[in-house]
């Protein structure tokens, strides 16, 4: 497909096209001037039907990011199909009102057909959202952060196939907001919801306001929190979702400020300032433009008319009650995950992904709770950020032990967890509903794709 992301020319993409028939109830929302996929608005409870036909001359198949539903719906690497081939997805919506997306899963290109323009939002409502009465229509806002490197004539470039660019992961040098370079969202004098999904491959953005305001967060991975908190920053590492309450009422029409990135040290050799200006000097493959942890603007703001009502943060948001950890049949004894390297390849507990392969240690109990502890604390100068996901559950951070703790929000529920190098993380699941196997893996798509990812089973 082409798609105009620059003026007068055409960049060649892949892209996400919906067909809705008549009869459907299907709502869903074109992404305009860009290459990334149809919003698919559902409410919990309904039963969608989708099929997926795959037009790309290589095999695919379609994960829903967040979403708690069946293995065979789940877009497992086991399930793809080739050019010419459909798959067909049906499945009750049972996950609380949030902001999820969908995104290609062939093992070893996930991350070139995200890449090339392969995702899209999926957001869920429920009866307790709509309740809350939050920001609405224009006030509700998705903004899907990515980054993407252009040559000379607009076409998107990936990495060269250098091994040491995909033990970093691609980072490109253009920050875009929704699909579109120098991205600026005009507002009104009101209050928003911004919904931000990270769909970059590895870029982790380190998100504040330029004007120096706190972020007001009211919403992760697996939506809204019991109440909004605030931060002077938040990490956001691709996958991850963050839901923003932006109130401008007090800044005049004509006002301008940003979302930034803030710069930050990973600690690792992913191009971030340490690691760049240590031991590997650039001689790594990473992005020397924009590396990890390097300062830019991401989107702008402008105030641009006055508006006569605005919505008000409501000081409940919804309820989700505290994590009871006691609950874990492990509580004792959590079941331990170290991410480390090995042979130049990144593993999880030593291991890399087999398609059919669980290990003992990898299988759970259907409907029971557990603790997963993440461990990314042993790879001295050899170590990067990892954002840790798991298919098929919503999760709660219970415990983190690192070096950036005002820069999470844990309050919530969550799919993807960050762990910078140095830091340790338990989360609380619970195996629900589903039996079978499903994935866990590290959600920079060129550790994914190099096998940063294994297979866990319910039964
Ligand atoms: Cu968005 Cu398996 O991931
Ligand atoms: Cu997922
Ligand atoms: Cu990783």
């Amino acid at each position: 497909d082409e798609v105009a992301i620059f003026p007068g020319s055409s960049t060649g993409v892949w892209r996400y096209h919906a067909t809705v028939h008549k009869g459907d109830r299907a709502r869903i929302v074109e992404m305009p001037r860009s290459y990334l996929g149809p919003i698919i608005k559902v409410n919990q409870g309904e039963k969608i039907r989708i099929r997926f036909n795959n037009a790309i001359p290589e095999v695919s198949i379609v994960h829903w990011h967040g979403l708690h539903v069946p293995a065979i719906m789940d877009g497992h690497p086991r399930y793809v199909i080739p050019q010419g081939q459909s798959y067909l997805y049906e499945f009750e919506v049972k996950n609380r009102a949030g902001t999820y997306w969908y995104h290609p899963h062939p093992h070893g290109r996930t991350g070139p057909q995200v890449y090339g323009g392969l995702a899209g939002l999926f957001l869920v409502s429920d009866a307790e959202e709509q309740a809350v009465g939050l920001p609405d229509g224009e006030y509700d806002v998705p903004l899907v952060i990515q980054d993407r490197t252009f040559e000379q004539d607009n076409q998107l470039v990936y990495l060269s196939g250098n091994r040491m660019e995909r033990m970093t992961g691609f980072l490109g040098d253009m920050i875009m907001t929704n699909g579109m370079p120098d991205f600026t969202l005009p507002v009104s004098t009101g209050a928003y919801r911004l919904r931000l999904l990270n769909g970059s491959n590895s870029r982790i953005y380190k998100l504040a306001w330029e004007d120096g305001r706190p972020l007001t967060v009211i919403g992760t991975d697996g939506g809204l929190l019991e109440k909004a908190v605030q931060r002077r920053y938040v990490f956001l590492s691709p996958g991850e979702r963050l839901e923003i309450w932006a109130d401008f009422s007090d800044n005049p029409v004509g006002y301008k400020t940003s979302l930034v990135s803030l710069p930050f040290e990973t600690g690792g050799m992913d191009g971030g300032r340490m690691g760049h200006g240590m031991m590997m000097g650039g001689r790594m493959g990473q992005n020397l433009l924009l590396p990890n942890g390097a300062a830019f603007s991401v989107f702008g703001v402008n105030v641009t008319q006055p508006v006569q009502t605005t919505y008000r943060l409501p000081d409940k948001l919804s309820e989700i009650g505290p994590a009871r950890p006691r609950d874990a049949v492990n509580y004792q004894n959590p079941r331990r995950f170290y991410l480390t390297m090995r042979h130049m390849q990144w593993t999880i507990n030593g291991r890399v992904f087999q398609m059919e392969e669980v290990a003992d240690d990898e299988i759970v109990g259907l409907d029971t709770a557990e603790i997963w502890e993440f461990n990314n604390t042993g790879g001295g100068m050899m170590s990067m950020p990892h954002p840790i996901h798991l298919h098929g559950k919503q999760f709660r951070v219970i415990e983190r032990a690192g070096v950036f703790h005002d820069g999470y929000v844990d309050e919530g529920w969550k799919d993807t967890v960050l762990l910078m190098p140095g830091e340790r993380a338990r989360v609380l699941v619970n195996f629900s509903d589903y039996p079978g196997m499903f994935l866990y893996h590290c959600h920079n798509l060129e550790h994914e794709d190099m096998g940063m990812m294994r297979n866990y089973y319910v039964k």
